[in-house]
């Protein structure tokens, strides 16, 4: 006798314990990196664009720093707001050892020495113009003359305590002068996360008022960053990376990009991240303040999606709720 239906897929969801038993991914506050952003100015500066996130002053960061490990968060990443008189048309603010970036890595490794710090490296937060690298009369941002400033402004960070170095630039050949840099100058145990395949997004633009480039930046970055249309050559980028010497790739931004997420684990197998950026982070927290979303379900659902897309961790502005959330 046959019985309806032959094979019941509820039958291991019909109960808590069960559902817990199957779940395929999970989701902890270890796969958490918390990017924050450093300021000369006031203790804490909130961020219109960015409801909820603030710029924070030294002693403020450090705090932010011992808050994560006390949540369990593994690591935080840093952006500085670069006061507008050191900014100019090299950047070479980038490469002063006392710059803003170090003294805040200082901050946070005398905190808590625990906690992991990953730095930015590209020029934005310092150049007069907004773009990532040097331009030339034209407006073009030239490849290997930014290379040479990278390996300078990874160096100082290197120098300061950073233990992860992510160009996060998109120029060619980066990864591997920076690698050579890390190697001769003794720093053997300093990582590299590319950020491999790096889009040129609409959705980075809270961030860019977070280190005040939105009114700086001339025209736009897409002769460096990736046309959203492309998928392959997304695997490219993460192949040449990982050839020059990265420990780990991104995939910038998050949602949008899942699909290359899932390619890049299959295809290499290495530890991936993703950036859920400013732009994902503003979205939910409007459809949160008109009432079209429920905040914690959504900012966990997102996140374990990056899970099951292979992601070994995701840099997220949520990191500190979403870890109040899991560790609870
Ligand atoms: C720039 C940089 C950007 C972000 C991280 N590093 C912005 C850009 O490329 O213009 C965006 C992060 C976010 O939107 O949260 N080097």
């Amino acid at each position: 006798m046959s019985h309806y239906p032959a094979l019941r897929l509820r039958r291991t969801r019909a109960s808590a314990w069960s559902r817990r038993l199957h779940a395929e991914n999970v989701l902890t506050p270890a796969d958490l990196i918390w990017p924050l952003f450093v300021t000369e100015g006031a203790d804490e500066e909130p961020i219109a664009s960015l409801p909820g996130v603030s710029r924070w002053s030294l002693a403020k960061v450090a705090e932010r720093a011992k808050e994560a490990a006390a949540l369990g968060i593994p690591c935080i990443a840093l952006f500085p707001n670069t006061p507008p008189h050191l900014r100019s048309d090299d950047g070479a603010e980038a490469f002063n050892p006392d710059n803003l970036m170090c003294r805040a890595i200082r901050a946070i490794k005398d905190a808590a020495p625990e906690v992991g710090v990953l730095t930015d490296v590209a020029l934005d937060p310092y150049t007069s113009h907004g773009h990532d690298g040097l331009v030339d009369g034209a407006g073009y941002v030239l490849n290997d003359e930014t290379a040479e400033v990278l390996v300078r402004q990874a160096l100082v960070q290197a120098e300061a305590g950073a233990d992860i170095v992510a160009p996060s630039d998109m120029m060619d050949g980066r990864v591997g002068l920076i690698r050579e840099g890390l190697e001769s100058a003794g720093h053997r145990n300093v990582q590299i996360m590319a950020y491999a395949a790096k889009y040129a997004s609409g959705f980075y633009g809270p961030f860019r008022d977070a280190v005040s480039t939105r009114g700086l930046l001339k025209g736009d970055k897409k002769t460096y960053q990736m046309d959203p249309a492309n998928a392959e050559e997304a695997i490219r980028e993460v192949a040449l990376d990982l050839v020059e010497g990265a420990d780990s790739v991104m995939v910038k931004p998050g949602l949008p990009y899942l699909d290359i997420i899932v390619r890049v684990k299959s295809e290499f197998g290495v530890p991936v991240f993703a950036y859920q950026v400013s732009g994902e982070y503003a979205m939910i927290e409007a459809a949160v303040a008109v009432g079209a979303a429920e905040r914690e379900a959504v900012v966990l659902e997102t996140l374990m999606a990056f899970k099951r897309a292979g992601c070994s961790g995701v840099l997220t502005y949520h990191a500190p709720l979403a870890a109040r959330l899991l560790g609870a």
